[in-house]
């Protein structure tokens, strides 16, 4: 089972400072990094390094994206559907704070190039079956689905970052949502602050497709029409929380890609983001399958 990826790459520049900067205000940063980053290349990476097959579409500014190419590359994800583009890459202005918290400005650029021809030409090599995976950071990405759907590819979608686009897309048409509690209560109307309440909420407006409702620090539900429970995050030291929920979503459709149970899947998941907090930067924080294995085999606390 193949996974089509049709998402966005960023330049990240991540400044540490003491705390978030707040409106009229200036603050000096403590140190400046530059990682490779973007929700999909993320989940990308995420999924190459879980051991499935992946395929990743999107676009890069011709004269700075060649190192976020690279990088996909050597985490095994295969490149040809990335189109290098007139103009820049996209770029994400990160503030982290010590606690490892982080708030996020985008730059869209390149990312938001792509138009229902590319995903046309690029849906021509996936077949009934396929994973399709989704963000909210390209544009196009109703037409991807629609492309997708019309093809019997599986699509999960991540709708981050959550914005009014979401609600014009074909939602009927998701097998697997995967979203925190900020998302849900967005595209939910009736949301509730009881994580399980929301769950319920959710299931309803969207009865036929598989949910997975992280919490952060607590863990996620899944549930589908067959079961629905809980899995519990590890306890880890938080230094940098950047593309955690990536990994968590590459790995567990990597995971599900491979074949593994539900419940597998969403343990793999769950440790892949606990060692991804456990390090700085977004990409370049996240586990290979192996280092997962060894974290499952340890004793870790959940
Ligand atoms: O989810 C983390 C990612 O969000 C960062 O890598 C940044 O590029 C933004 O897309």
């Amino acid at each position: 089972m193949k996974i089509l990826n049709f998402g966005s790459l960023n330049i990240d520049y991540t400044y540490d400072v003491e705390h978030f900067v707040q409106g009229g205000e200036t603050i000096s940063s403590l140190r400046l990094q530059s990682f490779a980053g973007g929700k999909g290349l993320n989940q990308s990476v995420a999924a190459g390094r879980s051991g499935a097959s992946v395929w990743h579409a999107g676009a890069v500014g011709a004269s700075d994206g060649e190192f976020l190419v690279d990088l996909l590359k050597s985490s095994g994800v295969h490149t040809e559907y990335i189109a290098r583009v007139p103009g820049p890459s996209g770029h994400a202005i990160i503030q982290r704070d010590p606690e490892g918290q982080n708030c996020i400005v985008l730059y869209g650029g390149a990312n938001q190039t792509i138009r229902a021809e590319q995903a046309e030409e690029v849906m021509k090599n996936f077949t009934s079956g396929d994973w399709l995976i989704l963000q909210n950071e390209i544009s196009a990405v109703g037409e991807i689905m629609e492309r997708a759907h019309a093809r019997g590819l599986k699509i999960a979608l991540n709708p981050s970052p959550m914005n009014d686009k979401i609600r014009s897309y074909p939602l009927t048409y998701v097998d697997l949502l995967i979203l925190n509690e900020v998302e849900a209560a967005a595209i939910c109307p009736q949301a509730k602050d009881d994580s399980e309440q929301l769950l319920q909420n959710l299931r309803k407006d969207f009865p036929s497709c598989s949910i997975v409702l992280t919490l952060g620090k607590q863990g996620a539900w899944y549930s589908s029409k067959e079961k629905q429970f809980f899995q519990k995050a590890f306890s880890v030291d938080t230094v940098d929380t950047t593309g955690a929920g990536d990994t968590f979503t590459g790995f567990l459709i990597g995971a599900l890609a491979r074949g593994v149970t539900e419940e597998q899947a969403m343990q793999e998941a769950a440790a892949a983001s606990a060692i991804a907090v456990s390090r700085e930067g977004a990409a370049v924080s996240i586990p290979t399958y192996l280092e997962v294995k060894h974290f499952l085999q340890q004793d870790f606390k959940c």
